[in-house]
Formats: structure tokens, C-alpha cells, sequence
């Protein structure tokens, strides 16, 4: 995409469309303002009609402004001018991108940063709404026949500022905006793929492809007769049930000398029926998104190699199947972990934890400054914060502090959640080191603290994205988060002044 910023006037801007806006009490924009004065008053005349809407995202094209170069007008409402910040800035970018996103355009220019919106940097403004065009032109119809939507043939965006000054850093947060929505597509794709086509070979297989595209990226695959020479007994004990072959995938981002490696570990579940403690059947069609933990860690690597940042990551992904068969683990099976304890598997259902615990003990050879794992691992954890936050739980909580602001900062919220010894006890088993279920009370605290069992003397932090990863309903579909909180985080991390 190519990314202009204009010192031109509004008025002055040749565009298929300029996209102003207008604050309660007909408090005009700038640009607004612009427009009105060359063209008759024809914003405070439509205001006065009723036919502009000021309410915040609010949206309204017209093609009849006279004396402007812009062959039509997307007018967004933007609120209370007091209380323009952040979060509503992008909010009027999102409501002024979905309202365009069936036009046929092959422009358009955005006069929305021409006024100030409160405690906002450049950065973030040139972020924040391209990521929003990517999020509004997201389609997902590989698998549909027939007519399919016409492909954006958007080439070239305009965004209006005021002085010369604010160009690089607009710009650099455009440039990180489409690397991190790539991240997001990328994540959405594989999420939204059905387990038939979405295997742990497919997995592999898309990973190994990235490996070609970015020269500092490298990919291994271990397949299970390597992860049974491991000892990853309570990894296999999961794919037990299933003819698809186990996969574990390595992926190696090098941008820097000399630095400790970030890690991420990612559930790839590609199914999850239950195994033999099977689920009940209603919806059982989402459990196609229990892999979207591996989803967002691979789309997470690809943004930060698409910036190009000056860091050291790796991402490991577990990936299988969780059935039930012949073959399939049953309740009350001891297996033992590659890190030597032993596990009683009181519900074959509790299957993320048991391939996760492996890949984090797996994860130490990396010798990494932190780890995070991603996994849509509980149900409960729907429960506990709905589908707005991801929940944080962690041994650190300077981690865990990172981890929230990175989430204030993208817009991809998550809310930290407690640990401790009185919540670990639920997990004590007869028979076992530990059982893989604490009772249904806390269900995502004591999902936590089993994985706590396998980080001890490490910085970690694990995101329980069952709310968040995707949406039910008419609008069934993957949301590719946290891709953004984790790309912001990394981001955070590194050297690079935004
Ligand atoms: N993948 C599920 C968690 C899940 C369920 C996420 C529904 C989103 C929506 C996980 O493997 C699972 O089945 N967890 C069990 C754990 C229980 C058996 C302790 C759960 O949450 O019911
Ligand atoms: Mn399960
Ligand atoms: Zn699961």
C-alpha cells in the first residue's frame, strides 16, 4: 500500500473520496471547517437538516459539495470534542472505514487527523487506522463457490496533516499498522479454517512457507517419533486418539546479536471434541478455533519479521488433534511429562494443559528472557471476564504490568488474574504428581497454576484467550487476537522509538 500525508487543504485534495468530520454542536472539524467555507456552508446547512449526524461514528457520503477536488464526501460524526482521545479517534476511523468498504474506490484521503485528539501520538493515529482499513476489508470466502466480494483495489491512501513534522511518525505507525494487521489476517485465516483442511501438517506446512518469505525467519518440525525420544509423554497422550499425526513447530525469528530470545508458545489444537470425555454436541463446530493460540503466536512472529524489529523471537506450537478412538487416553491415565512429573488425566478434556506443559518445558532450551503461551484453554474463563478481556496470569507480575499496558495500547484489552498455593492445591491427585482438573471452581486459576508447574524459575505469563480469540453467532468468525497486544508488546521491548 502506498501511504502519501498531504500538507494540502481539504478543499484542495484530489480524491475519489475525503473523509472529514463534525463534533456535536456543529463544532466543525478542520477540515470540516475548510469544506463549509469554500462550499457554501453546506456542512452547517446539513447539520441543521438533520442530515449529518454528529453522534460518534455516525457516517454520511455526498457527492455534492461544490468548489472541492474530491469527487465525494464521507462525513463522520466524532462526539463531544472534550472527550476526542484515543479510543474514540479510533472508533470514528473503524465506523469511516466500514462505511467505505463497499465502494468501489481506488483512493481516498483521511482528513480525520487534522484535529487533536487528546494524549494521542502520530504514531498511534497512523496505526490505529490502518488497522482498521484491514480490519474492515477482511474477508474470509476461500472456500465458498460461486461470486465472491470484489477485491479492494484501494492503491494508494492520502492522510491529511497539518505540519511537515508529523509525516515520519504517521507514516511509521501506517507501516506497523499493515505489518501487525498481516499478523492479524494470517491468525484469522488459519482460525477460520476448518480442521479438515486445518491439520497439524497444515500447520507445518504454512509455517515452513513463511520460512521462505523472511530471510531471518527459520522453521523446524518435530514430528511425534521425535517428540516420544523427548519424553513429551503428556503431548502424545492427547494425539493418542487421533490418525493425524502430532506436529511440534519451531519458529525462529533472528533481528538481533547478542540479546535473549522473546518466547511464545501457542495450544494447537486443530479440533477438540472432548476425547473421550466428549463434548456435548451443540457449537462443537468453534472447537475448530482451539488452535487459535498457535494462530495468533505465528501471526504474531510474521508481524514483528514484516517490521523487521530488532529482536530475537522464537514461537512454539504444539499442534494435534484431541479424539477419542480405540486408542484415545482414558480418565484416569498417569502419564508423565517430559519435565518428569507425573499427571493423572481426570478428564481427557483438560487436553490444552497437557500438550502445553510439555512445549513449555521444551521452551527452556531457548534460554528465553520470558515466556508467554496463548491458549484458548477454559471455558471458565468465558465466565470470568465474557468476550471483551484476554486473562493474564503469571509469576510476574512486572510481566504481567508489560502485558496489560501493551494491551491498553493496541486496543486488544486483557485483565490480570490471580494465582496461588490455596488454588494449586486444587489440582492435588491420589495417585499422581498432580491431576490435570481442579474442580470447576476457578477453573482458569488452576488451569494456570498446572502450567505454573512447568515454568518455575522462569518469567511467565500465560493469556487464557477463550473469550477473545473469536465471535459466535451470525457473525461467527476468528478476530486474530491478541496479535496486536503481543506485536505491541514486543514492540515495547525493543529499541524502536514510536
Ligand atoms: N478448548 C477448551 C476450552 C474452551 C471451551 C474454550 C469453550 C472456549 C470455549 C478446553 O480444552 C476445555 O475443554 N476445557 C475444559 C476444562 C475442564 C475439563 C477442566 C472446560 O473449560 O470445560
Ligand atoms: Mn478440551
Ligand atoms: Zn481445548
Amino acid at each position: 500500500m502506498n501511504y502519501v500525508t498531504s500538507l494540502k487543504s481539504a478543499s484542495e485534495v484530489k480524491t475519489d473520496c475525503l473523509i472529514i468530520g463534525v463534533f456535536n454542536k456543529n463544532n466543525l472539524g478542520i477540515a470540516a471547517k475548510n469544506i463549509n467555507d469554500v462550499s457554501e456552508n453546506i456542512i452547517t446547512k446539513l447539520c441543521k437538516s438533520g442530515d449529518i449526524d454528529t453522534a460518534i461514528g455516525s457516517t454520511k457520503i455526498i457527492h455534492s459539495a461544490k468548489n472541492i477536488k474530491a469527487d465525494r464526501l464521507l462525513i463522520v460524526g466524532l462526539g463531544d470534542k472534550d472527550s476526542f482521545g484515543h479510543d474514540e479517534f479510533r472508533r470514528v476511523n473503524q465506523a469511516a472505514m466500514n462505511a467505505i468498504e463497499n465502494i468501489k474506490l481506488t483512493n481516498f484521503a483521511n482528513y480525520l487527523f487534522l484535529d487533536e485528539a487528546l494524549n494521542t501520538k502520530d504514531y498511534y493515529k497512523g496505526r490505529h487506522f490502518i488497522e482498521s482499513y484491514f480490519s474492515s476489508i477482511y474477508q474470509f470466502d476461500q472456500l465458498k463457490t460461486g461470486i465472491k466480494k470484489i477485491n479492494p483495489i484501494i492503491k494508494k491512501i492520502i492522510i491529511g496533516i497539518s505540519s511537515k513534522n508529523n509525516s515520519e511518525k504517521v507514516k511509521l505507525g501506517c507501516t506497523h499498522g499493515q505489518a501487525i494487521s498481516l499478523g492479524s489476517k494470517i491468525a484469522k485465516d488459519l482460525g477460520n479454517l476448518p480442521a479438515n483442511v486445518c491439520t497439524p501438517s497444515y500447520l507445518a506446512k504454512e509455517s515452513k512457507k513463511f520460512a521462505k518469505i523472511y530471510k531471518k525467519l527459520s522453521v523446524k518440525i518435530l514430528n511425534e517419533s521425535m517428540l516420544k525420544k523427548l519424553k513429551m509423554n503428556s503431548f502424545l497422550s492427547v494425539t493418542a486418539g487421533s490418525k493425524e499425526p502430532a506436529k511440534l513447530i519451531e519458529m525462529h525469528y533472528k533481528g538481533a546479536k547478542n540479546q535473549k530470545s522473546h518466547v511464545l508458545v501457542g495450544k494447537g489444537i486443530t479440533f477438540d471434541t472432548g476425547g473421550i470425555s466428549i463434548k456435548p454436541s451443540a457449537a462443537m463446530d468453534e472447537m475448530k478455533y482451539d488452535m487459535c493460540g498457535a494462530a495468533t503466536v505465528i501471526g504474531t512472529i510474521i508481524a514483528i519479521a514484516e517490521m523487521n524489529l530488532p529482536v530475537n523471537l522464537s514461537v512454539i506450537v504444539p499442534a494435534c488433534e484431541n479424539r477419542p478412538s480405540s486408542t484415545a487416553t482414558l480418565p484416569g491415565d498417569i502419564v508423565k511429562s517430559m519435565s518428569g512429573q507425573t499427571i493423572e488425566i481426570l478428564n481427557t478434556d483438560a487436553e490444552g494443559r497437557l500438550v502445553l506443559c510439555d512445549a513449555l518445558t521444551y521452551a527452556r532450551r531457548f534460554k528465553p528472557k520470558y515466556i508467554v503461551d496463548v491458549a484458548t484453554l477454559t471455558g471458565a474463563c468465558v465466565i470470568a471476564l465474557g468476550h471483551h478481556r484476554t486473562a493474564i496470569m503469571s509469576n510476574s507480575d512486572e510481566l504481567s504490568d508489560e502485558l496489560m499496558n501493551a494491551g491498553d495500547k493496541s486496543n486488544d484489552l486483557c485483565w490480570k488474574m490471580p494465582m496461588g498455593r490455596e488454588y494449586e492445591m486444587q489440582l492435588n491427585s491420589n495417585f499422581a504428581d498432580m491431576a490435570n482438573i481442579g474442580g470447576r471452581y476457578g477453573g482458569s486459576i488452576t488451569a494456570a497454576c498446572f502450567l505454573g508447574k512447568f515454568t518455575r524459575n522462569m518469567k511467565w505469563a500465560h493469556l487464557d484467550i477463550a473469550g477473545t480469540a473469536w465471535t459466535s453467532g451470525a457473525k461467527k468468525g476468528s478476530t486474530g487476537r491478541p496479535v496486536p497486544l503481543l506485536s505491541q508488546f514486543i514492540l515495547n521491548q525493543s529499541s524502536i522509538d514510536i
